[in-house]
């Protein structure tokens, strides 16, 4: 049977999220929920769905499987309570939280409800994530010893930074909180856990609260070293390009690059680089990444089994991001593990 359910926000993210929808398998969104009836109505009636802007409405009549919040990180853990307490699966967007304890809180809850939760984090479900993670399984790196991620999407300079998202501007923890908590997670998801980390933060567009420029400095477990160079000013031909920057990875047979549009290029110890094949899905949000992402929380709501970013594990993902700000401010390693 098909599960129903129903997607609550309707802003940027929504739409992406709703369009992604319309290709998952075994499930469909009936209905979107709002603040407002005419913002939830605009996005609704352009994938022809149902709009509300009341809960209990909305439940009553839609009697969904399951509820996918797609609203700004402050009233996560309110909805996180209205469907756990209705034992309904949670599909949550990140930042889970505004803070630590909160994000702790959401997970608990939903725990001893026995509630599933997923994180709605798609950035390791991107096409050449996946497929550098299957290259290197395959042995084709070796012992990876460094790894290394620029974050340039180039959409932060200027007086009227971020026009598509512009509470960015707003936001007193900006890069790491919002955009690095993927790269940190995407880091654990290639490399493993984060033993130790070391951060510096900067803001170098006046205009905006927070931070647009992190260089992070992680030591995982298992040995390996990883950077995450990232701003969100520097200048770029194409602002946002699909992977956001570029990629090394290098081990003890080979090394490979990532680069802005999804290439992948590998040299094997001792041989020549080339181009590695493989195929981008078409459709979808980078590299198809929010399709792959929501059909696996369909996929394992019916089939069971264990969400990649099931909130207890992503809780480690958090911790790392609010380590980063220690470090930051105390100009001190943080130790994790
Ligand atoms: N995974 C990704 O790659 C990715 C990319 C962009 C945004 N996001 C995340 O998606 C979430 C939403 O971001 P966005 O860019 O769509 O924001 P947005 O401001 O464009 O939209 C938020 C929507 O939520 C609605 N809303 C706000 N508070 C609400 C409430 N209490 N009840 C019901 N509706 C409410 C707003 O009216 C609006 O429709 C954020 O957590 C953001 O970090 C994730």
């Amino acid at each position: 049977m098909t599960k129903t359910g129903l997607i609550i926000g309707a802003g940027h993210y929504a739409d992406i999220q709703l369009e992604a929808w319309q290709k998952v398998q075994g499930a469909r969104i009936a209905a979107v929920l709002s603040l407002t009836m005419e913002n939830a109505k605009k996005l609704a009636d352009k994938y022809g769905l149902r709009a509300y802007d009341d809960w209990e409405t909305a439940i009553q009549e839609i009697e969904p499987d399951f509820i996918d919040i797609c609203t700004p990180p402050d009233s996560h853990f309110y909805y996180t309570r209205l469907t756990a307490d209705l034992g309904l699966p949670v599909l949550c967007q990140k930042p889970l939280a505004p803070t630590l304890q909160e994000a702790e809180e959401l997970v608990a809850y939903c725990e001893q409800r026995g509630v599933p939760l997923m994180i709605n984090e798609n950035w390791r479900w991107q096409a050449w994530y996946r497929e550098i993670k299957s290259m290197m399984d395959a042995g084709l790196l070796g012992k990876v010893y460094s790894a290394y991620m620029a974050m340039r999407p180039g959409d932060g300079w200027g007086d009227n930074p971020y026009p598509v998202q512009p509470y960015f501007k707003e936001m007193e923890k900006f890069l790491i909180f919002e955009t690095g908590v993927h790269y940190i997670d995407t880091y654990r998801y290639l490399l493993g856990e984060i033993d130790s980390l070391y951060c510096q933060v900067r803001t170098l567009n006046p205009v905006i609260k927070g931070e647009d420029m992190a260089v992070i400095h992680f030591n995982f477990s298992d040995g390996a070293v990883g950077l995450y160079d990232a701003n969100r000013v520097t200048y770029m031909e194409e602002v946002r390009c699909p992977t956001y920057g570029y990629m090394t990875l290098e081990g003890t047979e080979g090394k490979l690059r990532l680069t802005e549009d999804g290439t992948i290029y590998y040299t094997p110890r001792g041989g020549e680089e080339r181009r590695h094949a493989y195929t981008i899905p078409s459709e979808g949000w980078k590299g198809g990444c929010t399709i792959a992402t929501q059909q696996h929380f369909v996929h394992i709501l019916r089939e069971g089994g264990s969400f990649e970013t099931e909130g207890r594990n992503y809780l480690t993902t958090v911790k790392a991001v609010y380590a980063c700000y220690e470090s930051a401010s105390s100009n001190k390693v943080v130790q994790l593990g």
